[in-house]
């Protein structure tokens, strides 16, 4: 899998995919990824790639040409790849580990980062496929949106956690949270570690961690209980979980 960026700040995507997993995987080649200035494909001599927008207001709007022409740059240099462009923006679909599974499935990802008020519409339409929002909120460019894309999706590419089954119990992965976590010490000042986990009880550990799932997720998220099929294994747990609280 590869990923290009259309960025105006490509030393921001570089460096900040240049740490833990993403770094590593980048290092063993297991991703490819490239930033693509859209102000390398500019005409004029000010390298011009943004413009006042067409009925007056604040801002400048990016113009489409360099952009164009920088998907293309990315296009060729992967001509036997299938590819997806897409937009980062808040006016796209919310980002969802659901989404990301998906789209770890393309072989070329195209992220295209907008700064100032965006990115002139016609753009948009004729040349990006999808547009994908980190949230319902503003932030000043795509580049951070474009990093969190990245690190999501290398995180689920076989081979790149070093414990291929960390991955899977991810909270989102299968409509739950994940189950909480306990490290040394036993017993400290903030309280003990639950008693099963130090059971050595296999079956019995792997039953409790899913009742918490279950539950954690009935209490914090029950958008996503409402949708969840349970079976009557879970059923019964989650009740368990329910009266204990
Ligand atoms: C200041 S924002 C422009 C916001 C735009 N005027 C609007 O209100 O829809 C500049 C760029 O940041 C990126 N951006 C801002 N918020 C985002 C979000 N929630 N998710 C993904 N990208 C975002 C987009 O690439 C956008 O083009």
């Amino acid at each position: 899998m590869r990923f290009d960026v259309i960025t105006l700040f490509p030393e921001m995507i570089l460096e900040g995919s240049g740490y833990g997993v993403t770094g590593k995987a980048i290092e063993q080649g297991v991703v490819g990824l490239s930033a693509w200035n859209p102000r390398d494909y500019t005409c004029d001599k000010h390298r011009t790639v943004d413009d006042r927008p067409y009925g007056g207001g604040p801002g400048m709007v990016m113009k489409y040409q360099p952009l164009c022409d920088a998907v293309k740059a990315a296009k060729i240099n992967n001509r036997n790849t299938a590819s997806k462009v897409v937009y980062l923006s808040p006016q796209g679909k919310q980002i969802t580990q659901q989404l990301l599974l998906e789209a770890s499935q393309v072989s070329q990802l195209i992220l295209v980062a907008g700064r100032y008020e965006g990115i002139d519409e016609r753009f948009i339409d004729a040349v990006c496929d999808e547009e994908w929002s980190l949230g319902d909120y503003v932030i000043s460019g795509g580049e951070l949106a474009a990093l969190v894309v990245i690190d999501a999706i290398t995180r689920l590419i076989p081979g790149v956690l070093g414990d291929e089954e960390s991955a899977k119990q991810d909270s989102y992965m299968d409509g739950l949270l994940d189950t909480p976590h306990f490290t040394r010490p036993e017993q400290g000042e903030l309280g003990s570690v639950p008693g099963v986990l130090l059971s050595g009880n296999h079956k019995a550990i792997d039953c409790w961690r899913l009742k918490q799932a279950l539950g954690r997720t009935a209490l914090r998220r029950p958008d996503l209980m409402k949708v969840k099929k349970l079976s009557t294994e879970q059923e019964a747990l989650l009740k368990e979980f329910r009266n204990e609280e």
